[in-house]
């Protein structure tokens, strides 16, 4: 039963009434989200079930495919028969395990920094990271387009935050030049952007971070395991590790579980441990997910091939699709963005994908700024995978005219 207000004061649910566009899509057919998947294929989560039928999958972050690795699996497994299914408290009190100290421990080896911090999510990383590491008296520049747990953590942060026009240099180093010299200053960044798949001009922002005497933090979300010689992200791609001050990363990704981290210099990663609400005041990672975690880190450097296939798949489905005629945003990573821009046109396209077998993501403003598709690759999407996807995006490019 609806309750009824007093008369002359405003209704805090009216927004609530008022949002009508996700049923409004519903009535149309073309609604396209929160579709149910009922289980993984064994073949690195290139094939998954929704009910009985077998979908490609080319919509997910797990980019080396490593979530039905059977290792990955067995860690997992070994944890919750030794541990139970989670700590119930933070990681200051009950909540810490040899489990998390070790997988610490190996995420700054790897990333070659002093210290590590893992958190629950990757939201909560960012969140809980720059909302205590920038301050009152701080200035945080970050990129247009960063992700939502980015922009999150500085809002809560109280420090000062400016954003530059997205990977425009001229822009940031206009801000760098015009802010006060007794504010400490942090230049944040996606090292891939997630919808758009390009990557920050990390070479340029170091340059000028040295300049004008700023940190810099880049979130690698989409790029450890992705990007770098040994898989590190864009840091070690472009070649400026040692002047990205705070690097973050994701497990939900490249590393086939849930959580994040950063990793630093250890009196960075000491004092966050000891103030971020966001650490401090929630429970600690599940023992599975940091199992998992540890073990598709150790998969992820002893088999860099998977980091190899994973490149020649995103360049070939780039190639193919450019050749088509589809509109695509620049990048060199395995997120494709297919540009639409008409959003009824990009829920026609994504269920008429999935008709055929398909799944991708459709992403609407004011996620991204254009309307698209996003096709995310995998390391184990087999060539057949491959050509499914190409066959199907040219036979209904074509019907619904996006491309000639
Ligand atoms: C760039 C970026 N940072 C952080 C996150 C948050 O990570 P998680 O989904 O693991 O919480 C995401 C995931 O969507 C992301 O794309």
């Amino acid at each position: 039963m609806q309750q009824k207000m007093e008369k002359g004061v405003r209704d805090i649910f009216e927004k609530a009434s008022a949002f009508t566009k996700a049923d409004e899509f519903r009535a149309a057919g073309l609604y396209p989200y929160f579709t149910e998947f009922t289980g993984a294929v064994d073949s690195g989560e290139a094939e998954v079930f929704m009910g009985d039928d077998r979908v490609l999958m080319f919509g997910s972050n797990n980019y080396l495919g490593l979530t039905t690795h059977p290792e990955v699996k067995a860690a997992a497994i070994e944890a919750i028969e030794k541990y139970g299914t989670g700590c119930s408290g933070s990681r200051m009190l009950n909540g810490t395990t040899d489990l998390h100290v070790r997988l610490e421990h190996e995420l700054a080896r790897f990333m070659k920094r002093e210290a590590a911090l893992a958190f629950g999510t990757g939201f909560q990383t960012n969140f809980g990271a720059l909302s205590t590491i920038a301050q009152k008296g701080d200035v945080i520049i970050a990129d247009r387009n960063i992700h939502a747990s980015i922009l999150d953590g500085c809002l809560a942060s109280f420090a000062k935050t400016t954003r530059f026009r997205h990977n425009d240099m001229d822009d940031l180093e206009k801000i760098l030049h015009s802010l006060p010299a007794d504010e400490g200053r942090l230049i944040v960044v996606d090292g891939v952007f997630s919808m758009e798949g390009d990557t920050a001009n990390l070479p340029e922002i170091v340059r000028l971070a040295r300049r004008y005497g700023a940190r810099v933090y880049v979130d690698e979300a989409h790029s450890m395991g992705v990007l770098g010689k040994e898989g590190r992200g864009t840091a070690e791609h472009f070649d400026v590790e040692s002047d990205v001050d705070i690097v973050m990363g994701t497990f939900s990704k490249s590393l086939a579980s849930i959580g994040g981290f950063i990793a630093a210099r250890r009196d960075v990663i000491e004092y966050t441990k000891h103030h971020s609400r966001a650490f401090v005041y929630s429970a600690s990672l599940a023992p599975a997910n940091a199992a998992a975690a540890l073990k598709a880190l150790e998969v992820m450097e002893r088999e860099p091939e998977l980091r190899i296939r994973l490149q020649q798949n995103g360049d070939e489905v780039r190639r193919e699709l450019s050749t088509m005629g589809f509109r695509l945003l620049n990048g060199e990573t395995p997120i494709i963005p297919v540009v639409i821009e008409d959003e009824a046109l990009v829920c026609r396209f994504f269920w008429d994908l999935l008709k055929e077998g398909i799944y991708t993501n459709p992403v609407l403003a004011p996620a991204v700024s254009h309307s698209l598709v996003r096709i995310s690759v995998m390391a184990t999407h087999a060539r057949d995978h491959i050509q499914q996807l190409l066959e199907s995006m040219r036979k209904i490019g074509k019907r619904l005219e996006i491309i000639n």
